[in-house]
């Protein structure tokens, strides 16, 4: 019997994954360095600069501390940019319906995201105080595939790992379950991984999960 759902939030909880895209390619193009959507796929789960280490692996020359730092922060600006268009329509009707219903049945809920931009995201789509704990990208020294944003969600929501449920649509956020010990829901890609528990089709089937 699960007592808690951890989710992840990009891809998960809202379709971001899109902007990081476009950002980061606009960032690729304006270096001449190839980039499109099965490079992108890498970049799930996975941190700001890993991304881009990721992305210059097809630079044609070496990149200073300095300049990858503009990259990144370049990146970030035009993603930014995106994210303020966003509102609370953003919010597609099933992960609301959900995610209420969940609450309601006194499960308690936690973001464990990479992002360093969750608590810009989550006001956009009006989530700001609905999560009981959220545990960010400003939270970790290491990134997914790392455990640590999920074990650092568990201990605070004060829930037994065995406890606890994570959602995931990326391969990385699997392995990070995964190596915590944490029984997984696996959304997108992350429903083909070897090591997710359940995978499913429709974010509402994590109703069923719960309740059974
Ligand atoms: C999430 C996304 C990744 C992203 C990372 C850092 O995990 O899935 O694609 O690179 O967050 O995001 P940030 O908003 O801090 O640049
Ligand atoms: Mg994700």
């Amino acid at each position: 019997n699960k007592k808690a759902v951890i989710f992840d939030l990009d891809g998960v909880i809202c379709s971001t994954d899109k902007y990081h895209y476009i950002a980061w390619k606009a960032m690729a193009d304006s270096i001449q360095v190839y980039f499109d959507e099965n490079i992108n796929h890498r970049l799930r789960g996975v941190s700001r600069m890993e991304s881009l280490e990721i992305i210059l692996e097809r630079a044609k020359r070496e990149f200073t501390e300095e300049e990858k730092i503009q990259l990144t922060e370049k990146k970030n600006q035009i993603y930014q940019k995106m994210l303020n268009q966003m509102s609370e329509s953003d919010l597609s009707g099933e992960v609301w319906n959900t995610l209420k219903r969940l609450k309601e049945s006194g499960i308690l809920l936690a973001i464990g995201s990479s992002s360093k931009n969750t608590k810009l995201i989550l006001e956009r789509l009006g989530l700001k105080d609905f999560f009981d704990i959220v545990i960010d990208g400003n939270d970790i020294s290491n990134s997914k595939p790392d455990p640590e944003v999920f074990l650092k969600a568990a201990d605070s929501l004060g829930v037994p790992v065995e406890e606890c449920l994570v959602v995931e649509d990326a391969n990385a956020g699997i392995q990070a379950a995964y190596a915590g010990g944490f029984q997984t829901v696996g959304v997108q890609e992350a429903a083909g991984n070897e090591h997710t528990t359940f995978p499913v089709k429709h974010f509402d089937e994590i109703i069923k999960l719960i309740e059974a």
